[in-house]
């Protein structure tokens, strides 16, 4: 006799993606101690906070050790002045309008794309392959069925609705997409709303990369109307403001989502109040000072400082002739591994031969084998670097 375990568990890959990476890594950097390696594999961010943000905390954690300002459980749907804040970030620099109540203030992106699948019962899933694996894992854990779209070169990795069959679905698009860097325009997003619509199904969009939209995008699904009634958005100031360590991120579920007499907006509040106990206060006032307009130029300044990192890859791959997605209006450049490499071989042949860390393109999905991702968060001194090592390599 035992206890019953979730057997879904068992479809998974062994290892998560970054863990994997981070293992091999570990194991080189032992044998080798004296190598210098760099770092783009996982997005994660090398810029401190800015001084708007840092500031705003400071003054927060000093409230918290005064009686009169201190503050317990914070509410589990975000204190008003950052919901409002986030109103007016989408107001400001989305054309989109939201009220209030569709902000749902949480600690992490990664977080609510994996614990929203908690609110649809057993629906098909569309998700593109290649993927940010939480999605496709998240589902994978509930025992979900899952339809992949091709995402690949002969679409430059922006799959359409087109020749999808059916409906009821619940479809994730992710845009700047992590990992191909690839853009949707609002043609093409207005498509995939439509047949959300058409369909009856529910569009959950991944927009934690908007701050990189370097040309007329749509930064958020809400840009195209008739959204409010077909889609769920989850963004977060991880690449944005540099939140990868603080943890703060958003919700949408707008009030107008429906599902026949049922709001999704009504059960995402139920689920988070039972479930979650808010972000801390001292991160909320960080949060609400990077979203205002001296703290997102700040953050601004850095969003370029990577993009010019992102430049300096995507120019050495255009001198070699190499075919690539991303680096433009996205952090990340998606490109095609030489001849004869697996995507795994390749993140070898970069590690033992360059020392360079990236993230193979098949741990995102099978469309992913023979594709590698590097990212533009690392130092400007060390991005130079590996493109003087990348070039022996091409
Ligand atoms: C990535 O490298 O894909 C991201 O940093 C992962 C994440 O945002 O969780």
């Amino acid at each position: 006799m035992s206890v019953k375990l979730h057997d879904n568990y068992d479809n998974l890959v062994k290892n998560y993606l970054f863990s994997e990476i981070a293992k091999r890594v570990k194991a080189y950097t032992e044998a080798n101690p004296e190598k210098k390696i760099i770092r783009l594999g996982i997005g994660d961010v090398t810029q401190p906070l800015c001084k708007t943000v840092t500031d705003a905390m400071a003054k927060a954690v000093e409230e918290m050790g005064v009686q009169d300002t201190f503050r317990g459980y914070p509410p589990e749907w975000g204190y008003d002045f950052l919901r409002n804040a986030i109103v007016e970030h989408y107001a400001k620099r989305c054309r989109a309008s939201l009220k209030m109540d569709d902000v749902f203030v949480s600690d992490g992106a990664k977080s609510d794309c994996g614990n929203i699948v908690e609110i649809f019962g057993d629906n098909e899933i569309i998700i593109p392959d290649p993927v940010y694996p939480v999605y496709l894992d998240s589902n994978i854990m509930q025992g979900r069925r899952v339809t992949f779209i091709q995402a690949n070169e002969s679409n430059l990795f922006l799959p359409s609705p087109d020749g999808i069959e059916g409906g009821n679905y619940i479809i994730y698009i992710c845009s700047p997409n992590n990992p191909t860097g690839a853009v949707y325009n609002k043609e093409q997003l207005t498509k995939w709303v439509e047949f959300a619509r058409k369909t009856s199904s529910i569009i959950i969009f991944d927009s934690a990369y908007e701050a990189y939209i370097s040309s007329d995008e749509p930064k958020s699904i809400y840009e195209i109307d008739g959204a409010k009634e077909c889609a769920i958005e989850i963004c977060s100031l991880s690449k944005s403001a540099g939140f990868t360590g603080t943890r703060c991120s958003w919700t949408i579920v707008p009030t107008e989502l429906m599902v026949g007499d049922k709001s999704l907006n009504a059960m995402w509040a139920r689920r988070q109040a039972t479930k979650f106990n808010g972000v801390p206060y001292i991160i909320q006032r960080g949060a609400e000072a990077a979203l205002s307009d001296e703290g997102r130029k700040e953050c601004m300044a850095q969003v370029e400082y990577y993009m010019r990192n992102a430049k300096l890859i995507a120019d050495m791959f255009k001198e070699k002739g190499v075919f690539f997605t991303g680096g433009v209006s996205s952090p990340y450049i998606w490109f095609k591994v030489p001849e004869g490499y697996t995507s795994w071989e390749f993140f070898d042949k970069l590690l033992n031969e360059v020392q360079i860390v990236g993230t193979p393109g098949s741990g995102f999905g099978k469309n992913g084998e023979g594709f590698f991702r590097l990212t533009a968060f690392g130092s400007y001194e060390n991005t130079l670097e590996a493109v003087e090592r990348l070039k022996k390599v091409f």
